[in-house]
């Protein structure tokens, strides 16, 4: 977190850069974010991101070993007279963000350590669906000046669909290959922001005490929407959503209270070029995919009916049926729920689990499900390194 700045202007609500409402998309609301809020149609958006004020409650003035200023939060916009009136103001703006959200949509919050708890609460008792959260861990923290505490060397995102039931965006695949090959995880390591991507006021200081990293937002991005979505900002600040989104073919919406940062965010976001669309492409999602039944493997003769399967450590076996059903002692049903019953789990992915033998060698399942796409027409002919013949 950052410098003092000078006490920007909060703006009337509804004025300014926003000229029209049916078409908000890639604009500034500067005004309050509730009342903005309120104005945008239900289910209009497929991501939210949200920073909110952290209300930092801090109570003295903080000095460095020699004296100097430590640059915290304490701006207006981060001051509230107790929590019960930091968590009226969550609750209206998250209900808000909740209506406006497709319903396969997502949201994602971060926050520290003195609200990322009453964030989460409210979410979980609004109905929203939390699916991760995740840690982001500063490479450059702040240190703990006074050393009565840990570093503070983190800050904890949220990332919840609307409810349930949400078919949500998750880039799996893409995330994956661009992490060589390893699933992505959820503790992330990013710098804080500084740099020429800091902004700065005419004065050299820092414009935004709070202004979050670009390389957050691209992961964040990236990885749940798509290119053409539209990405929501209640707390824009300096625009770091909006410049982001920009570059990756995404549409943006900014609340901003503070006319200075408005502008200051729409000066950026003008100079932002967006990727071409060859360099967005991702991978599609597997469940994206055509789909193809075990069974149909069996049909086309990739599996022989009597034949093994088996776990990656062989320490379970299964005989496949004609009917796509596989069979251990005692218990008979697909791949998925076979898999489950096996390792004592209300769920499993049967695609990865199973294993076929070739050679003296163990093969996943899942590859005789892409060469079974190939022969039904559904996916064009991979390359031959990438298939390995069942037959
Ligand atoms: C934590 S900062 C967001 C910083 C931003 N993510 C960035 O990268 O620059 C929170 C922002 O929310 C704005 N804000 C606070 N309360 C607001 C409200 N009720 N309506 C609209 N904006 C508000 C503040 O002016 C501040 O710029």
């Amino acid at each position: 977190m950052g410098m003092r700045r000078r006490a920007g202007a909060p703006a009337a609500a509804g004025s300014s850069f926003a000229r029209d409402r049916a078409l908000a998309r890639n604009r500034i609301l500067v005004g309050d974010c509730l009342d903005e809020l309120r104005r945008l149609p239900d289910r209009s958006v497929d991501l939210v991101f949200a920073d909110p004020p952290y209300n930092l409650q801090l109570s003295s003035e903080l000095l460095r070993p020699n004296n100097t200023r430590v640059d915290g939060v304490d701006d207006a916009w981060d001051k509230f007279s107790s929590f019960e009136e930091y968590d009226r103001f969550t609750r209206g703006w998250l209900a808000e963000c909740r209506r406006v959200l497709k319903p396969d949509g997502a949201l994602w919050l971060i926050g520290s350590y003195h609200n990322v708890f009453r964030l989460g609460t409210a979410l979980q008792d609004l109905g929203f669906w939390i699916l991760n959260d995740v840690v982001w861990r500063k490479v450059n923290p702040m240190p703990n000046f006074r050393g009565r505490r840990f570093t503070n060397a983190h800050e904890t995102l949220i990332w919840a669909a609307p409810d349930q039931k949400s078919r949500y965006t998750f880039n799996y695949e893409g995330l994956k290959s661009g992490n060589e090959d390893v699933q992505m995880r959820s503790d992330w390591l990013f710098p804080i922001c500084s740099g020429p991507e800091r902004l700065k006021d005419e004065g050299g200081r820092k414009a935004h005490p709070t202004q979050k990293p670009e390389a957050l937002l691209h992961r964040i991005l990236l990885a749940t929407t798509n290119p053409g979505d539209t990405v929501l900002d209640p707390f824009f600040g300096t625009g770091t959503t909006g410049a982001v989104a920009k570059k990756l073919g995404r549409n943006w919406i900014g609340i901003e209270r503070d006319t200075d940062y408005a502008k200051a965010a729409e000066e950026r976001i003008a100079k932002v070029k967006p990727l071409s669309g060859s360099a967005l492409e991702t991978p599609p999602s597997k469940r994206a995919e055509p789909r193809v039944p075990f069974g149909t493997i069996v049909e086309l003769g990739m599996l022989r009916a009597g034949s093994a399967l088996f776990d990656e450590r062989r320490s379970v076996r299964a005989e496949v049926k004609a009917d796509g059903t596989l069979a251990v002692p005692g218990s008979r049903g697909s791949i998925h729920r076979l898999g489950a019953v096996v390792q004592g789990k209300s769920a499993c992915n049967g695609w990865t689990f199973w294993h076929y033998e070739q050679g003296g060698k163990l093969h996943s399942i899942d590859e005789l499900r892409e060469r079974a796409k190939v022969k039904l027409g559904l996916t064009a002919e991979r390359p031959a390194t990438t298939l390995i013949a069942a037959e």
